[in-house]
C-alpha cells in the first residue's frame, strides 16, 4: 500500500527517523559499554545493528552458547532507549567451523580453498554452514525474538560481497540441481544454451560443470545461468536465515544490507523477501559530484525496491574508510550533507559502520561515530549535531518521493550485456550513469524500476541499452507508449531473448512497430573515436555534436528523423528518431551523444511535458521533494564547497526545519555543503 510507513510495517521501530550504526561490543571490555550507551543516547542514537560478527563469542564451541554478555548489552542499550536491528551473527563463522568442516570453506576458481582468518569465507551452498547458522539463529530468536528492543533482524552481512561464486564440488552439484529445476530436461537445456555450437551438446547431467577455465570464450548462456544461480544461491541464505527466525517468531521483521547495486546480487528480487530495503553506501570523496550522483542513483534503486517505501541507509562512514589505496576524509560537513541526500531520496534511517572505532583488527583505521580520540573530536561533534537534528525531523518519516520519470534497469540485462564477445565492451553501470546524470544535474526526480514494473504510472520511460527484452516487457513498453507515454530507447536494445539468443529480423525485434524503424547493423566507436550528430533543428552552421561508443545503421519505417550522423559511411543517416505510436511517442537514440547535448535535449523533452526541477539552483545543488500526507518537504543540498545561488521560487517564505523561525528568502547564496529542509502544507 502506498501509504504504508516503515513504522506501520515494523511496529517495534523507534519513532521518527532511525539513527545509529553497527555496534561490536565484543571488541571492548565490558567497562566501555556503559560509556558507549551513554554517548549513544547523548548523540541521539536510537537504533543499533548488534552482533554482526559475534558468532565466535556467542558459540565458543559447537553447541555451547554464551548469551549472558549479549543479554547485558541488550538490556543496557534498551535502558538507554536504543532499539535493535539484531544480527543473525552468521557473517563470519568461528575457527571451529573451519576445523570441523573444511569442506564448508569456499573454493576459488583455481580450486584453492579459502582459510579462516578474515570473514565471509564459507561456501554459500555448504550444508554444514547452513545447519550451524540455523542452530545459532534458532537460539537467538528464542532468547531475543520477543525482547521489546528487537525491532528488526539483520540477516547475515553483505551477502556475497567478498565471495559470491564458489567453485567447490558441492556448488557444482547444486548448479546442476538448479539447472534441472529450471529446464526440466537436457533437451531444453541444450536448446537454451545453444550447445549445437562448438560441439557442446550434453548427454548426461553429470557432464555439466560450473563455468570456469576454458581455452577461449565459454558458453554465454551457461555463464548467464551461473550468474542467476549465484544470486539465487545467496538469496537462499537470506531465506533460510529468515525462516529460522520466523519458525520461532512468526511476526519477526527482517532486512539484509545490500552493497551499492552489486552486480552478483539481484537485490530487486532479494528485497521482495525483506520487510525493508537496506543499503551500504561508501562514495569516494576524491571523486566529488560523480560519487554524489552515484549515491543518488543507488538511493533511487533502493527506494524503488519496495515500491517507494522508505529504505534504511544501513552503512556509510563518518570520515574515511580503510580499504581504498588512499583513504581521503569526507570534508567537515560532508557527512551531514550526504546523510541528508539519502533522506532526500527516500531513506528513513541514517546508519553507519561503526559506532566505536576499533583498536585492533583489519578495520582499525576505518572511521566511526566515536573516533579513537574520543567524543571531543570534530567527527563526533558532527555526529551529535546530526543526531540532534534528525530527532527533530519526525514528520519526514514515511514521506514519499513523487517521480514522473522511470529509468529502466535490470540485473538480467546487466549480466547478459556484460558477457564477453559483444560488438563493444559494455559497462552497464556507466551507461546508466550517463542517462541518470542529466536528470540529477537538473534536479528531476526519477524512479529506477525493472522493465517488468508497471510503467503506466510514469510519463517518461528511459531505457538505456536494454539488450534483453522479453515478449512481456515488449508488450508493456508498447502499451505504455500507446497509452500516451514517452519512451526513450537507446542503441543495442531489444537484441536478445532471455536465453541470450538473437531476435532475428532486425533490431529491436519486438519493438520495431513502436519505434517505427529497424536497425540493420552497428558501428562501435573505439575509445577516442567519435562520430558527429546534427540535430535537424539546429542552424546549418552550428557545429555537430560529438557522439561516442556506438553508432548504428537505422532505417526509418515511419519514424521521423530528428538528428543525423555527420561522418563516415553513416553521414546523413538517422542518429535520433521519433515515432508517434498510439497516443504516445517513442524516441530512439542510436549513439551516445556528448553529455552536455544529451542533458539539454533531455531537459527540453521533459520540460515539454511539464517535468522540471521543483526550484532553480546552481549545478551541484541537489533538490529533492518528499511528500507526506499533510506536508511536503524540499531538500536543498549544496554538495560543493563554494556557495551557490538558489532561487526558492514558489517555496519562498517556507519554513526551514533546520533553522526554525527563519523562513527562506526568495534567493540566496547557499553556503558550501549547507542543507535546507523546507516544509509546507501539501496542496498549497
Ligand atoms: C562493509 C561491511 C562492514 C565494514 C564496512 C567497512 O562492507 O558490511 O562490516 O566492513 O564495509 O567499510
Ligand atoms: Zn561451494
Amino acid at each position: 500500500m502506498l501509504t504504508d510507513s516503515l513504522h506501520t510495517l515494523i511496529p517495534k521501530l523507534p519513532a521518527g527517523l532511525l539513527y545509529g550504526g553497527d555496534y561490536n561490543p565484543e571488541q571492548w571490555p565490558e567497562a566501555v559499554w556503559l560509556e558507549d550507551a551513554r554517548l549513544m543516547q547523548a548523540a541521539g542514537v536510537n537504533f543499533i545493528s548488534l552482533g554482526i560478527f559475534s558468532w565466535a563469542k556467542l558459540e565458543p564451541e559447537p553447541g555451547r552458547y554464551d548469551f549472558a554478555w549479549l543479554d547485558r548489552v541488550i538490556d543496557l542499550l534498551w535502558s538507554h532507549q536504543i532499539s535493535l536491528c539484531l544480527a543473525t551473527a552468521t557473517a563470519s563463522p568461528p575457527a571451529w567451523f573451519a576445523r570441523l568442516h573444511p569442506e564448508g570453506l569456499a573454493v576459488g576458481r583455481a580450486g584453492d580453498r579459502f582459510t579462516h582468518g578474515s570473514r565471509q569465507h564459507y561456501c554459500p551452498n555448504s550444508v554444514a554452514y547452513r545447519q550451524a547458522s540455523v542452530r545459532l539463529i534458532t537460539q537467538l530468536a528464542q532468547r531475543y525474538g520477543r525482547h521489546p528492543a528487537v525491532a528488526l533482524w539483520h540477516i547475515n552481512n553483505e551477502l556475497g560481497c567478498h565471495i559470491n561464486a564458489c567453485y567447490c564440488d558441492v556448488c557444482a552439484a547444486e548448479f546442476r540441481h538448479w539447472l534441472r529445476r529450471r529446464y526440466g530436461s537436457l533437451e531444453a537445456l541444450n536448446a537454451a544454451w545453444g550447445t549445437a555450437f562448438w560441439s557442446q551438446i550434453y548427454g548426461d547431467w553429470s557432464e555439466i560443470q560450473l563455468p570456469n577455465r576454458t581455452p577461449t570464450l565459454g558458453n554465454p548462456t551457461q555463464c548467464l545461468d551461473h550468474q542467476r544461480f549465484v544470486s539465487d544461491g545467496l538469496r537462499a541464505i537470506l531465506l533460510a536465515e529468515t525462516a529460522a527466525i520466523r519458525a520461532v517468531v512468526p511476526e519477526a521483521k527482517i532486512t539484509t544490507n545490500g552493497v551499492f547495486t552489486m552486480k552478483p546480487a539481484d537485490y530487486r528480487d532479494w528485497f521482495q523477501h525483506c520487510d525493508v530495503a537496506a543499503l551500504d553506501c561508501y562514495p569516494d570523496p576524491t571523486l566529488g559530484l560523480v560519487e554524489v550522483r552515484a549515491s543518488a542513483l543507488c538511493n533511487d534503486h533502493y527506494r524503488c525496491f519496495k515500491d517507494g517505501l522508505p529504505f534504511i541507509l544501513m552503512e556509510q562512514v563518518t570520515s574515511q574508510v580503510n580499504w581504498r589505496a588512499t583513504n581521503v576524509l569526507k570534508q567537515p560537513g560532508q557527512m551531514r550533507a550526504l546523510s541528508y541526500a539519502a533522506l532526500a531520496h527516500g531513506a528513513d534511517g541514517i546508519m553507519f559502520f561503526q559506532w566505536r572505532a576499533s583498536r585492533a583488527g583489519a578495520e582499525k583505521f576505518h572511521g566511526a561515530l566515536l573516533p579513537h580520540a574520543g567524543p571531543d573530536t570534530r567527527v563526533h561533534r558532527e555526529v551529535v549535531q546530526l543526531g540532534r537534528e534528525l530527532r527533530s525531523l519526525t514528520a519526514i518519516a514515511g514521506a514519499r518521493t513523487p517521480a514522473r520519470v522511470a529509468l529502466l534497469q535490470s540485473w538480467e540485462n546487466h549480466w547478459a550485456l556484460e558477457l564477453p564477445s559483444k560488438p563493444a565492451t559494455f559497462d552497464y553501470g556507466r551507461t546508466l550513469a550517463e542517462f541518470h546524470t542529466p536528470l540529477w544535474n537538473r534536479n528531476i526526480a526519477l524512479d529506477v524500476v525493472s522493465p517488468d514494473a508497471p510503467l503506466t504510472r510514469y510519463d517518461v520511460v528511459i531505457a538505456p541499452v536494454l539488450y534483453v527484452i522479453s515478449p512481456k516487457q515488449a508488450d508493456s513498453l508498447r502499451a505504455f507508449v500507446a497509452g500516451g507515454g514517452t519512451l526513450l530507447l537507446t542503441y543495442f536494445s531489444g537484441i536478445v531473448d532471455e536465453h541470450e539468443h538473437i531476435q532475428l529480423g532486425g533490431y529491436p525485434a519486438l519493438l520495431k512497430d513502436v519505434l517505427g524503424l529497424v536497425v540493420e547493423e552497428w558501428q562501435p566507436l573505439p575509445p577516442g573515436a567519435s562520430n558527429g550528430l546534427r540535430l535537424l533543428t539546429s542552424a546549418p552552421e552550428a557545429p555537430a555534436v560529438p557522439c561516442h561508443f556506438f553508432s548504428e545503421v537505422v532505417h526509418p519505417r515511419g519514424a521521423e528523423v530528428l538528428a543525423t550522423f555527420t561522418k563516415d559511411f553513416l553521414a546523413g543517416q538517422p542518429a535520433l528518431t521519433r515515432h508517434r505510436f498510439g497516443s504516445g511517442e517513442a524516441y530512439y537514440l542510436a549513439t551516445q551523444p556528448d553529455a552536455a547535448c544529451l542533458e539539454n535535449w533531455l531537459a527540453d523533452l521533459l520540460a515539454s511535458r511539464g517535468i522540471t526541477a521543483p526550484i532553480q539552483a546552481a549545478y551541484g545543488v541537489e533538490v529533492c521533494l518528499r511528500q507526506g500526507t499533510e506536508q511536503e518537504f524540499l531538500f536543498v543540498i549544496n554538495h560543493q564547497s563554494d556557495p551557490a545561488p538558489v532561487n526558492y521560487g514558489a517555496w519562498t517564505g517556507s519554513a526551514d526545519l533546520l533553522s526554525p523561525g527563519t523562513p527562506v528568502a526568495a534567493t540566496e547564496e547557499l553556503p558550501g555543503l549547507a542543507v535546507r529542509l523546507l516544509c509546507r502544507p501539501r496542496n498549497k
